[in-house]
């Protein structure tokens, strides 16, 4: 899979695209991340990416010929298919979730583009981007945190990145529900005991002891998350389970 950036900073990703599981991957040849800068496809001789915004107001605005071009210049320098995503990094993009992290791993090469300043010029989310996003409800100083967080959670989803150990399969999210309690050695650390259940070696009774943890922890934290669960995820012994804590709550 490979992802195409376009950004004014393409130092800002040095650091946390080469450690790592993400490094690996590109060793690997698993995925690519190629970088590039806006700037190269500024005119004049300054190379100005920025512009005062029409009407008034304060802030800059990016200028949409530099991004127009550089998504151009890469489209046809790397022979993108037509269908490929255009995704633009913003706030007032669709929030990012699991479930859009899954439809973008299904993509063979993904263009991301990294805002700046105030933002970027209206035609470039009306007429170059296919799709808008943010990730989350906070204002960054740029999308170059944005995409690195997009990249991050797609590559994990393709085949081999993540070994089976780490499997994606019982992610949080993917299951609907916020991950179950983790320990490690030592089974006592500092008079804190690892619950006994897991030392007993018995594992129906293990994997029901941390279903009911994510249900707790998911009823305690993100109660919207089990409204929005659809029902064939919830068993009836969840139901039963959530019923209790309900209860045990009031
Ligand atoms: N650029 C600035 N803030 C952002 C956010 N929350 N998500 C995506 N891109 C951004």
């Amino acid at each position: 899979m490979r992802f195409q950036v376009l950004t004014l900073f393409p130092g800002m990703f040095e650091g946390p695209m080469s450690e790592s599981i993400i490094a690996r991957a590109q060793s690997q040849g698993l995925i690519e991340v190629s970088l590039h800068d806006i700037r190269d496809h500024a005119h004049d001789k300054h190379r100005q990416v920025d512009d005062y915004g029409f009407g008034g107001g304060p802030g800059m605005v990016m200028k949409p010929a530099p991004i127009f071009e550089a998504v151009e210049h890469v489209k046809s320098a790397s022979s993108l298919p037509d269908a490929t995503p255009v995704i633009l990094l913003s706030p007032q993009g669709d929030r990012l979730d699991q479930s859009s992290v899954e439809r973008l791993a299904t993509f063979q090469d993904l263009v991301l583009i990294c805002g700046r300043y105030e933002g970027v010029d209206e035609r470039v989310h009306q007429h170059l981007a296919t799709e808008e996003i943010s990730i989350g409800d906070y204002v960054l100083g740029g999308g170059e945190l944005a995409a690195m967080v997009v990249i991050d959670a797609v590559a994990r989803l393709v085949p081999g990145v993540v070994g089976s150990t780490e499997s994606p399969a019982n992610d949080s999210f993917t299951t609907g529900l916020l991950q179950h309690p983790l320990y490690t050695r030592p089974a006592e650390f500092r008079n804190w005991e690892v619950p006994e259940m897991l030392l007993s070696g018995n594992h129906a009774e293990i994997d029901r002891w941390r279903r009911h943890e994510a249900l707790r922890r998911t009823l305690a934290h993100r109660p919207d998350l089990l409204e929005r669960l659809s029902d064939d995820l919830l068993t009836e012994e969840d139901r039963r389970y959530l019923d209790e804590l309900s209860r045990e709550h009031k």
